[in-house]
Order: structure tokens, then sequence, then C-alpha cells
């Protein structure tokens, strides 16, 4: 079976081919550049680039999976969660594909292409048998748009047991990021910053922790840590002017230090109360090293085992996880088909 997908939720315009379990091309345009002088996502730009873009990446994923669009056998695209005009774009453009080749569409959940982003490879090495083997499994996101941790009993089952109540810890990030004067995406930068600091015994993090909520479906907001960074920063200026570097990497590690420290503690005990084989990790702060490190912890102290997507490219938004999830679901027949008038952009899909 051959797979289109077609991922235009956010800022990354992708195209991925698969046969079967077996990622063939997935290409990915990034809109990040455009947007860096906003701070962030600026909508209907970001539905122009997509608008602009799509059929060349099309024909770049084709061309690269030497497949051409008739052999395709179903097109699988995310319908939300998403910017609606982002979103929008994409589901247009599997309109027309179905409509002029006679393709069925699959609509997908991006937070479940996120979820199951571990098992994409363009090896075959995860069979459907194989990735059953993993389930029970929790699954935790941490992209710009969403952080969500779930509960998955099998495939398309999914109880979600905490979530942002405000920002997504990608989004927390990149806010501190541009307080910080370090550009759009701030993940990454910030990541770097802190990398650079070098630790001091004793040292007391300024920042405050977040509060945490003790009950189930817990909420994770982190709009009180950006106001104290917020707050740190003008003190920190208003004492001596502008901040120096060391200032910079010194508030990155803190930041940075929080806001993961705020989510760890938020899912580890609730871990403990769920029977479950791995941990799925996904989306595009799945990259950063030091967030790997410490959920390895909860993991190993957990005794399960954890899961990352294979590459960078993978963590991030892309189409490979949406075809992927479509040959998964439609394999293990949770999922069939939707008619052309019944697929809509759901800017809020939940999971
Ligand atoms: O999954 P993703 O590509 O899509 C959106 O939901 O937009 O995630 C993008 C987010 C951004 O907030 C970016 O700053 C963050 O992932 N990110 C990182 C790293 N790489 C990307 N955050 C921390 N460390 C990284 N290495």
């Amino acid at each position: 079976m051959i797979i289109l997908g077609i991922d235009t939720s956010c800022d990354e315009t992708s195209v991925a081919v698969c046969q079967d379990n077996r990622v063939l091309s997935n290409k990915i345009w990034s809109q990040a550049i455009l947007h860096s002088k906003f701070g962030g996502v600026y909508p209907t730009l970001a539905k122009r680039e997509h608008q602009e873009k799509i059929d060349f990446i099309i024909k770049k994923a084709l061309n690269q999976a030497k497949t051409d669009i008739e052999d395709i056998d179903i097109i699988a695209v995310t319908v939300g969660p998403g910017l609606a005009p982002a979103l929008e774009v994409g589901i247009a453009k599997a309109k027309e594909i179905s409509q002029k080749y006679k393709k069925p569409i699959f609509p997908i959940n991006h937070l479940e292409g996120h979820i199951l982003s571990p098992f994409v490879s363009s090896s075959n090495k995860w069979s459907i048998p194989k990735i059953k083997s993993k389930f029970p499994a929790f699954g935790l996101v941490i992209s710009g748009g969403n952080t969500i941790f779930v509960y998955t009993e099998k495939i398309g089952k999914y109880k979600v047991l905490a979530e942002t109540s405000d920002d997504a810890l990608g989004e927390a990030l990149d806010k501190g990021a541009r307080l910080l004067g370090l550009g759009y995406p701030g993940g990454p930068v910030l990541e770097k910053m802190a990398q650079l600091k070098e630790k001091t015994t004793k040292e007391e993090n300024p920042l405050p922790l977040p509060f945490a909520q003790e009950k189930q479906n817990r909420k994770i907001s982190y709009s009180g840590l950006k106001t104290a960074l917020v707050r740190l920063v003008e003190k920190i200026e208003s004492l001596k002017g502008n901040l120096n570097k060391t200032d910079i990497i010194n508030l990155s590690y803190f930041y940075q230090d929080r806001a993961f420290t705020h989510l760890t503690r938020t899912i580890k005990p609730i871990v403990d109360l769920y029977e479950a084989k791995t941990l799925l990790v996904g989306g595009g702060v799945a990259a950063n090293l030091e967030i790997r490190k410490r959920l390895r912890k909860i993991a190993k102290e957990k005794n399960i085992e954890i899961m990352f997507p294979e590459n960078k490219k993978i963590c991030s938004d892309n189409a490979a996880m949406i075809a992927f999830t479509a040959y998964i679901k439609k394999t293990t027949e949770s999922i069939k088909p939707k008619e052309i008038n019944k697929i809509e952009r759901i800017p809020n899909l939940k999971i």
C-alpha cells in the first residue's frame, strides 16, 4: 500500500510517501525564518506560504519516492489540531488529488501522529505485531502547539492524563527565548545556551517552580513561569542595564530547567497509576537532550521502555508520521476513509 501523507497544521509544509511501514520520502518546507520577525507563527502568512509551496513539495516527495501520483493507494491528511488557515491548505489539496485520481482520503489527528512517531522509520523494522507488542503505553507529545500526556491501551484508544492549560511546552520555551532576545524558534537556541552554563554547586534557581495540580487530568500551566522570567529580566536590567551573555546563558538554563521540571514533576506520579510497557515521546521538544535525559530517568525508575523518534526530522511536524499513522490504523482496522464532503479542518481536535 502506497500512502501519500500531507501535513500543513502549522508552519511546516510537509508531504511524505510511505510504502506500508517504510518511509520512502519525507519532505518538509519550514517557514520558521518567515515567522521569526513576529516571534511566533503568523496564521495568514502561514496559509499563503503553504499555498505557494505545496505543489512543489508534493512533487519533491513523489520524485524522491520514485512514485507516480497514479500509484498512490490512499491519501492521509492532517485535519487537526492546528491553525485553521494552515490546515485548510493541506485538506484542500488532499481533496483535489482525491477527486482527480480517485483515491480515498483518511483524515488523521496530528497528535496521534506525534504519539506514534517513534515507530516511523525508513526501514521496515516496525511490523504491526511488533508495534502492538509495545502497548499498553504512555504517550507524551511535547511540541510548539501541544503538551499532552496520555495512556493508550491500544492504537486508536487514548485517555488524557495531563495537558497544558495555556502554552504548550515548546511555545513556553519560544516565548522565554524571545524575551532573552534569542529569536524564533527559541527551543533549540535556549537548549544551546543552557548547555553553556557552567554549573556551580549549591546553586539556587531564582525562578519559582510553577504551581502543580495534584488531581487527575492535571493541567500544566507555564504562564506563571513566563511572568517570573519577565520580572527577573526587568530586575536585572534595572540594576545594571542590558543583559550580558552570562546573564542570557544563566537565564536560559534556569528557565529551561524549571519548564522541564514542571513537566516531569507532573507526569511522574501518574506513571505509577497505570500498567504500561512503553513511554512513547514525540513533538519538536523531544529533540532536546536534557528533556530526553530526564524522561529516560523516569522510565528507568518505573522499569518501562522509552522510545523517541528516529531523528530530529520526525520529532518536528512532518507528514511521514501522518502517512505512517494511516498505515497503522488502516492495517489494524481502526480507521475508515471518509467521504470527501465530510472532511473538514478541526483546529481544536482532541485525541
Ligand atoms: O512539533 P513541532 O515541530 O511543531 C509545532 O507544534 O509547532 O515543535 C516545534 C517546537 C518549537 O516550539 C521549538 O522551539 C521546539 O519544538 N523545539 C525544541 C527543540 N527543537 C525544537 N525545544 C527544545 N529543544 C530543542 N532542541
